[in-house]
């Protein structure tokens, strides 16, 4: 056989995998093979591979006679809109996906390309895990794999896809990166699976149950999206990318749209109901204000009491975080806090503007949350927004009280421009609670306490529940009409475009994990 059979061979081998039979049960369980999922990641014919002839070094168990090139991972680097990224898919059809001693070599040497040369990296997972043949080498691979991501982290965008299985500390990889999609149905992630839990706890549950894509985006919070099949899990990495600089020293790309920037929407005027405690969709702010109504939503399923996501605003990609008070009212608790936390700690990272929109009652309270430890876990959400040097504008829409007030990107966590409408109730606690403390006595004693009370808190309402005292003071930078939201956050983005804020040096903080 000349050489050039021979490449030509061992590349078929390669592409061949684990042959047809096992392509086509990949297949009937509604999954694509890694090198399809590449060609759909990618834009048309960008993908070069890497180490496609790669062979694993395993003699135990009879390996030596099962070798294929490439040893089930798809390695290398490709374009998504022209833009450079690096990429690594495991093939369950090769030893079902998993990770030897060689293929977390092909992982690592493209993370490290990327790292050196600035551009994301995804991961399309689809494994059973450590390679058992090769016992603890293939545990230090993943490690290898472990220390890259952590390397790697707030240098260059990291996002895994789960579409297969993904269990035991193979999981510690994806959860170190920034995004987790997941895709339904044909997605699962576990520590542990059903039996040793069965064992164990004697706790009987399916894997889906335990580790599909609705547990994790709805419960745990592990997932930040789910996809319907592993063609719109694909598309939506791509779109997710397009709010996303290549890497820390770049700016996020800017992307020109013909939605006017002095566009004023009177819906936003009759947004907020007059009556305070009414519930209403924050969303629908973001929907009327940025480019073209297009808001990306992450963490759409988990502690849905704080809305985060990327958008634009005269082409700006920015991240918003909202507090969503057709949810739990807006309180903030364990879950939106930490929620909040690791966007704005994301979007500081990239060097994406933080817009903040405002309308909380105050911490959740009760034995759960103090339990579960609500101080630690806000504490995370007013460190995130303290430490953040990127661009910060925060509207307050309604309620902004007590602590969470201080949390939600206020001026004295060095928020760039602080706006508020003319609804925002800005004040240590709510008229009623606030009558029923300063007023305790006189309730006692009074002869009518419900009128005294209901005239306290129209009193109380009046002067402290509103914007104003905080303008006075310059907390506020102006209050502003509803209907001129959108403008206002152009420009004041725009006038912070060139901002330069330091931390002062040190080797990293000790944020309240
Ligand atoms: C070697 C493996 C493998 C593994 C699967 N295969 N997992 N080979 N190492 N970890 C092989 C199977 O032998 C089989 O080969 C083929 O892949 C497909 O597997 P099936 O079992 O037929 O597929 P399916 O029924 O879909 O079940 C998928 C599965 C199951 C649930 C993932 O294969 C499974 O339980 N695998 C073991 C998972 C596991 O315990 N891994 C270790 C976890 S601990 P043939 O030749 O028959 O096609 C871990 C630690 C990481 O990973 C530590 C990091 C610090």
């Amino acid at each position: 056989m000349s050489r050039l059979e021979e490449l030509r061979r061992r590349r078929r081998a390669a592409e061949e995998g684990g042959g047809p039979e096992r392509r086509r049960r990949q297949h009937e369980e509604g999954k694509l093979s890694a090198r399809e999922r590449i060609e759909l990641l990618l834009d048309e014919g960008t993908f070069e591979e890497v180490d496609k002839l790669v062979v694993h070094r395993c003699r135990d168990f009879g390996m030596d006679s099962q070798i294929v090139p490439g040893d089930g991972f798809v390695t290398g680097y490709g374009y998504i809109e022209g833009r450079l990224v690096y990429v690594f898919a495991q093939d369950f059809t090769v030893f079902g996906g998993s990770l030897s001693e060689t293929n977390a070599q092909k992982i690592c040497k493209i993370m490290d390309l990327a790292l050196k040369n600035g551009a994301p990296v995804i991961g399309l997972n689809d494994s059973g895990g450590a390679r058992i043949q090769e016992g603890v080498v293939s545990l230090g691979g993943y490690a290898d794999i472990f220390l890259r991501n952590t390397l790697a982290s707030g240098v260059v965008p990291q996002i895994s896809a789960i579409m297969g299985p993904c269990a035991g500390g193979a999981v510690y990889s994806p959860a170190i990166t920034d995004f987790v999609f997941m895709v339904d149905r044909t997605s699962y992630m576990f520590v542990t699976g059903p039996d040793v839990i069965r064992t164990v706890t004697h706790e009987d549950v399916t894997k889906e149950k335990l580790g599909g894509s609705e547990t994790h985006n709805a419960i745990s919070g592990v997932g930040h999206f789910i996809a319907s099949d592993d063609a719109e899990c694909l598309r939506m990495i791509r779109a997710l990318l397009a709010y996303l600089p290549s890497n820390n020293r770049e700016d996020p790309p800017r992307l020109a749209t013909n939605d006017p920037e002095n566009r004023m929407d009177p819906r936003l005027d009759t947004v907020v109901p007059e009556e305070s405690n009414l519930p209403y969709d924050i969303k629908d702010i973001i929907h009327w204000t940025v480019d073209d109504g297009v808001f990306f939503e992450v963490h759409a399923h988990w502690a849905k009491n704080i809305v985060v996501g990327f958008a634009r605003y005269g082409g700006q990609a920015v991240g918003i975080v909202a507090n969503q008070p057709a949810h739990l009212a807006g309180c903030l608790d364990i879950n939106s806090s930490v929620k909040g936390a690791r966007f704005v700690r994301f979007c500081d990272a990239f060097n994406l503007p933080i817009v903040t929109l405002v309308d909380v009652p105050g911490f959740l309270p009760g034995t759960d949350q103090e339990y579960g430890g609500i101080i630690r876990h806000g504490a995370k959400l007013l460190y995130a927004f303290a430490e953040a040097t990127v661009p910060k504008v925060t509207i307050i829409t309604r309620k902004a009280y007590g602590g969470a007030y201080c949390v939600m990107g206020s001026k004295h966590v060095r928020t760039d421009v602080n706006l508020a409408y003319p609804t925002a109730e800005i004040a240590v606690m709510g008229p009623e609670g606030a009558v029923n403390i300063i007023y305790r006595k006189e309730l006692a004693a009074a002869q009518d306490p419900a009128g005294l009370r209901e005239r306290k808190t129209a009193e109380f309402r009046e002067r402290f529940a509103s914007p104003f005292i905080a303008a006075e003071r310059g907390f506020l930078d102006d209050v502003i009409e509803p209907r001129e939201t959108r403008p206002r956050l152009i420009r004041a983005l725009r006038m912070l475009e060139n901002k330069v804020d330091t931390m002062p040096r040190k080797k990293h903080g000790n944020i309240p994990l």
